[in-house]
């Protein structure tokens, strides 16, 4: 039934906000572009998926989750380039002043219009007479940069620092590297998750939950030895075939198991195809039609500043293919560029040798007949900074800085050179880094639009949620037939019991005719209906409807209450 796309899109979006899961925020106020509130069922939707994947990840053994603030400092976001290359080319009409991203301006002209520079882009709009969405008008700026990070203050008056609302949670687990390396008792490999609010200053957000200016973000990084060739199994995913969109430059699109991409080379580092396959079982697992998963490998020219390699997990939905996961290679950029800004070399890991290797190496000293009658107390604090010191300078004199942060200059007659041996069991290194980062309320949006089936029933139309129920947002709702004759104070006591096993959800719903109240439940993909009815009065049993295909079992309320607190709580008969 009613096949048109766009008025199935509108329906499921008007269904969205009349029944609580996804509304505008602010309305009375007229609203904002790219913010969304999850209402009473949507709030624990979106904490059913956050757990779902928390859960997924730290059942790996080797990953831990932590909690970073989301106002970050500009120094941080300085080093990691954000705050130099954070960017989507604008395109502002002169006419109406209207500001676009200019890829979006064009992206029925191009196959990737992200890939595009501002040159591109600007001959595009002008050879195809692109005309300003909101005026019509037929003249642009040229494209420029914009960068998408939401400013704000630490402190305040001068005594403020510049900050920014983090752009990505990935940060915060960089920063924590030297915990994280404590925690696993200094050994590679491990991960750490976070999941929680990330902000991006959209220039113009559209397409509904997929564009969004505050989003929930839900990132693992995992820390690993370039050095090491890791041994994954992909013996899990043997026979399942992915899709895959290698870069145009590798090769066309392939079916293939993440295992034998793997082994040919098509997903480069086997690392990134593992986490691309436990990607893909996620996104089954709460509900994403495998069918309509794919991975696309971006072009060199569409990656992120800091990664070497990347493959998107697209999923098909009412709005095309839609990136919902980013699979990145971040090589040793991050902690690399944190330790040039800053100097701390606690961004590394050791790596010991097989067997201790001997050294030639040149080691610096302060001439003691110059540099004690020159820097007096200090001479002790220039020699051991000259001793730290690797190699010669390239020119003379230089400043050398002092553990006390002040400083000296030192010229060639002041420093000593002497050639030693010395055995040394390891090194150390920049690790690198594989992050899964996932958009979870892009992913929410296509299990919702995935679960939405249109039916008929009577005559009249019918709408079902078809949510995994590991996910659905209410497991179980109460319905007394009627409320009286005692039916509604057995329901509410039913109601009442099962909300004290903590972790189900449970709806108590007495408004209107029983026909009504099951199709509310069904709308909002509710996957048990509970019955109390006149039986129930005589011999306390009540009846469990399945959501997805209507059977019934009658059941005493203290075996439903058990059979809720099982682990198998979502498969209740
Ligand atoms: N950390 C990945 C991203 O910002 O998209």
């Amino acid at each position: 039934m009613m096949s048109d796309p766009q008025a199935r899109l509108e329906r499921l979006t008007s269904m969205l906000r009349r029944r609580g899961v996804i509304l505008p925020a602010f309305e009375i106020h007229g609203g904002v572009a790219g913010l969304f509130d999850f209402g009473p069922v949507g709030g624990r939707l979106r904490r059913r998926l956050k757990n779902a994947w928390l859960e997924h990840w730290l059942s790996h053994g080797d990953i831990v989750e932590i909690d970073s603030p989301t106002i970050t400092p500009e120094a941080v976001l300085m080093a990691s380039g954000h705050v130099g290359e954070f960017n989507d080319h604008m395109s502002e009409c002169t006419s109406c002043g209207g500001a676009f991203r200019s890829d979006h301006l064009i992206a029925d002209l191009h196959g990737n219009p992200d890939s595009l520079s501002a040159n591109e882009l600007d001959i595009l709009i002008t050879q195809n007479k692109i005309a300003c969405p909101t005026c019509s008008v037929i003249d642009w700026k040229p494209a420029r940069p914009m960068n998408l990070m939401f400013g704000t203050r630490i402190g305040a008056m001068k005594g403020g620092r510049s900050a920014y609302m983090r752009p990505e949670t990935a940060q915060g687990m960089f920063m924590q590297f030297p915990a994280l390396y404590r925690h696993f008792r200094n050994r590679l490999p491990f991960g750490a998750v976070q999941s929680g609010k990330g902000y991006r200053n959209e220039i113009s957000p559209r397409q509904g939950m997929i564009r969004l200016r505050e989003f929930n973000m839900a990132e693992l990084e995992y820390f690993i030895d370039p050095d090491v060739t890791p041994n994954h199994d992909f013996s899990n995913w043997d026979g399942v075939e992915f899709n895959l969109i290698p870069d145009p430059d590798f090769g066309g699109p392939i079916t293939i198991s993440p295992g034998t991409a793997s082994t040919q080379n098509i997903i480069r580092h086997p690392t990134v195809a593992w986490f691309m396959a436990r990607t893909w079982d996620f996104l089954v697992s709460v509900g994403i039609d495998p069918s309509r998963i794919r991975f696309r490998q971006h072009e060199g020219t569409e990656m992120a500043h800091y990664a070497s390699d990347c493959w998107d997990a697209e999923i098909d939905g009412s709005y095309g293919w839609i990136e919902c996961v980013g699979i990145a290679h971040r090589g040793c950029y991050d902690l690399g560029a944190h330790e040039s800004a800053t100097g701390d070399k606690n961004l590394r890991a050791w790596r010991p040798y097989d067997s201790p290797k001997v050294v030639d190496k040149t080691v610096l000293s302060g001439n003691s007949s110059l540099v004690g009658p020159l820097f007096k107390s200090r001479a002790g604090a220039v020699n051991s900074a000259l001793e730290s010191m690797n190699g010669l300078p390239e020119k003379f004199p230089f400043k050398l800085e002092l553990d006390d942060g002040s400083s000296v200059s030192i010229d060639s007659e002041m420093v000593v050179e002497k050639r030693i041996q010395t055995t040394e069991h390891g090194e150390w290194f920049l690790p690198h880094v594989v992050e899964p980062a996932f958009g979870i309320d892009r992913i929410l949006w296509h299990i919702l639009d995935h679960s939405y089936v249109e039916t008929e029933k009577g005559g009249d139309s019918y709408t079902v949620l078809r949510l995994d129920p590991s996910i659905a947002a209410i497991d179980v709702v109460i319905l007394p037939l009627m409320e009286k004759n005692g039916l509604d104070q057995i329901a509410r006591d039913i109601h009442q019991s099962i909300c004290s096993i903590g972790n189900i959800s449970s709806y108590y719903d007495g408004s209107g005719s029983i026909g009504r109240r099951y199709a509310r439940a069904d709308e909002v993909g509710v996957p048990w209906a509970v019955t109390v009815d006149h039986e129930s009065v005589q011999n306390g049993s009540v009846t469990i409807r399945r959501r997805d295909d209507g059977n019934q079992i009658r059941i005493q309320p203290d075996d439903l209450v058990a059979r809720l607190s099982s682990s198998d709580f979502t498969n209740l008969f």
